[in-house]
């Protein structure tokens, strides 16, 4: 059955739809919600049933371990059996928002969320409908993003819908997320604490607040040992094949005079192209935040091969580099 959908004002939320969403949450039913990086597919995190059925929805490995969403510093507390000086620091500097502190669990989180391991990923979003789901429901909520399982994140409610539209209860649409790329993630059980998924929170700002973190690319593993499956190669990926080159537009003309049908992504406005071309704007703010949405359009549209600009280099890109190799991936 095609899950409900209720439009809900992304800033101002009417608090009888955000209770609405929390009944059906509480009853143990799957509810995608907005939050600001993009949209997550949301259940109780303390319901082991429940938390599987977001595997099973999602069509993701059993190895790879759930972010638990939380309204408040204390709520994320009860979740962990320590709770170190450097989470606090890192909490009240940058949450709510877009980091994800990996932490050593409680008991009472399921061993499902944590793929079986010792540690939970957790963090406080930003976004006024999800904060308001998460104090309405008084749960706290594990919530990965809401599409099948390495397949491209959803950044607007058609999305959710094109994955999961018949094996989530509701959805609430609140337009298009605004930051466009997932959390950063960093393991803080670790010191220094180490850099699991580049985000919108930059390695300069985690520094800036606790001092240097390890950052290197972890060597690469079996996908069932990884230490943060989101490190898997293949990941956030389109259907239609895809390659990040510098001098894209050389590359476009040769593709389409070969005869195929090719979709171009770039951050240069550089004239005509028989290609169906997508710009985005060149501040990394304005590139992330399309950047998924641009990804989409191009997948939906047919095409034989999707070529992207490489965007400019620099610790500010680091996020968008590495989603557009998982997406290059092969
Ligand atoms: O911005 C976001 O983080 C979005 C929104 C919905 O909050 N959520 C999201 O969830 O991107 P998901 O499941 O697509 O990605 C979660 C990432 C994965 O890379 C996963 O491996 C990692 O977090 N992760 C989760 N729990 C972990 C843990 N205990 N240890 C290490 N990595 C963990
Ligand atoms: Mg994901």
């Amino acid at each position: 059955m095609p899950c409900v959908v209720l439009h809900v004002d992304a800033q101002c939320p009417d608090p009888s739809v955000i209770a609405r969403a929390a009944r059906i949450l509480q009853a143990g039913g799957l509810v995608a919600f907005p939050t600001e990086t993009v949209y997550g597919l949301g259940a109780n995190a303390l319901d082991a049933e429940v938390v599987a059925m977001i595997f099973a929805a999602k069509g993701r490995p059993a190895h790879n371990p759930i972010i638990v969403h939380v309204a408040a510093l204390d709520d994320a507390k009860k979740l962990v059996s320590s709770w170190p000086p450097i989470a606090q620091k890192l909490a009240e500097r940058f949450w709510p928002g877009p980091l994800t502190l990996v932490l050593p669990k409680a008991a009472c989180v399921p061993n499902l969320v944590t793929a079986g391991g010792s540690t939970v990923a957790l963090r406080m979003p930003a976004h006024p409908v999800a904060l308001a789901l998460l104090r309405e429901c008084k749960l706290p909520l594990a919530a990965p993003s809401a599409n099948r399982s390495t397949a491209l994140s959803p950044t607007l409610p058609a999305h959710v819908l094109a994955g999961l539209a018949d094996r989530i209860d509701l959805l609430l649409d609140a337009g298009p997320t605004t930051g466009g790329l997932e959390s950063t993630v960093l393991d803080v059980t670790i010191d220094p604490p180490r850099l699991l998924r580049p985000g919108l929170v930059t390695i300069a700002d985690l520094e800036a607040a606790v001092g240097p973190i390890e950052s290197s690319p972890l060597a690469p593993r079996a996908e069932e040992t990884a230490r943060s499956p989101g490190q898997m190669r293949r990941h956030y990926a389109p259907k239609t094949p895809l390659e990040v080159t510098t001098n894209s537009h050389k590359l476009v003309e040769e593709l389409c005079k070969q005869g195929l049908r090719v979709g171009w992504l770039t951050h240069i406005d550089d004239g005509e192209s028989a290609a169906l071309r997508i710009v985005l704007p060149d501040d990394v703010a304005g590139y992330s935040a399309g950047l998924f949405a641009a990804l989409h359009r191009l997948d939906d549209a047919g095409l034989d091969r999707i070529v992207v600009e490489e965007p400019p280099a620099g610790d500010d890109w680091l996020a968008v580099h590495d989603r557009l190799r998982r997406a290059a991936a092969v």
